[in-house]
């Protein structure tokens, strides 16, 4: 990556376009506590989503669909205190925006104000597009997300590549143009074919951020235990990992663990000293000197 210029503050959400048609390639990582918004802010990264996908990577759940509002919102406060620099956005996780514009709105309101959000991101087309407009009214900067859409996944079909055929690729650039007019200052295209996510991105004048769509969107987004090697889950084919994160800790714990079993840890080095006479008078059980300490 080339590094960005060092600047202090906020990144402005207007320089991601400016951005796009300067061709300067946008970053994107998932985080999703402080010390994962640290690292990604310290390494320079433009945006930290803090993703529905915390349901998986550090809940626990099977899918994404069980995040919940008080979930997602203790993540993003916390990524929040991390990321001082890049954007932060908040992933609207499955139930927060279906039932009606107002409880999107509500959802919405409560990752900009409890949690410190820039902005937040919906999944889909269709009833998401009057959601867009909802939250952009209502001053909230919002970034869409089409493709392959994890929330839905049992509608698509599973976990797979949209947009494969003309009909569908057609349907995807629809989608993007017109969550463009809806207000989106920004689009996720998950797991779309190249060329398509090329065509579409050359069609937007908001950027376009991929992951599993090829090199000619705007910007990329991983997810960060992904790319770290921390998820032992089911791994896409558009991950790039560049670390092993999870051998190294697995590892660093068992040598802890044998470490105290054997003795060997805490060391003389870890533990604190007491002046000899102290000691002496402590074990022979004196008193006197415990008085006069406070
Ligand atoms: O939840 C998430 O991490 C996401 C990204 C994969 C775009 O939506």
């Amino acid at each position: 990556m080339t590094s960005r210029p060092e600047t202090s503050g906020k990144l402005p959400l207007t320089d991601l376009a400016d951005m796009k048609r300067r061709r300067e390639r946008i970053v994107m990582v998932t985080a999703y506590d402080y010390p994962s918004g640290s690292l990604a802010d310290a390494a320079g990264v433009d945006i930290v989503l803090v993703g529905d996908s915390a349901a998986m990577t550090v809940l626990g759940y099977e899918s994404t669909v069980p995040a919940t509002m008080d979930e997602m919102v203790m993540l993003t406060r916390a990524a929040v205190r991390g990321a001082k620099r890049p954007l932060v956005v908040a992933d609207m996780p499955f139930g927060s925006f279906q039932i009606s514009d107002e409880e999107a709105v509500r959802s919405a309101v409560r990752f900009v104000k409890e949690a410190g959000a820039d902005a937040v991101k919906v999944e889909g087309a269709g009833l998401t597009v009057s959601r867009v407009l909802a939250l952009v009214g209502a001053g909230i900067p919002v970034m869409g997300h089409v493709g392959l859409t994890p929330q839905s996944a049992t509608m698509l079909g599973g976990f797979r590549a949209q947009g494969r055929t003309s009909a569908r690729a057609r349907q995807l650039l629809d989608d993007a143009r017109t969550l463009e007019q809806a207000g989106c200052f920004s689009l996720v295209l998950e797991a779309v074919p190249a060329p398509v996510a090329a065509r579409i991105t050359e069609e937007l004048t908001i950027p376009t951020i991929g992951i599993g769509s090829g090199r000619d969107c705007d910007g990329q987004v991983l997810v960060y235990h992904d790319l770290l090697g921390l998820y032992q889950g089911r791994e896409p084919r558009f991950v790039k990992r560049y670390a092993e994160l999870a051998t190294e800790i697995q590892d660093a714990i068992e040598r802890y663990a044998a470490d105290v079993r054997s003795g060997a840890f805490p060391g003389d080095e870890h533990t604190y000293s007491i002046p000899d006479e102290d000691l002496a008078a402590f074990l022979s059980g004196s008193k006197a000197e415990s008085e006069t300490e406070a």
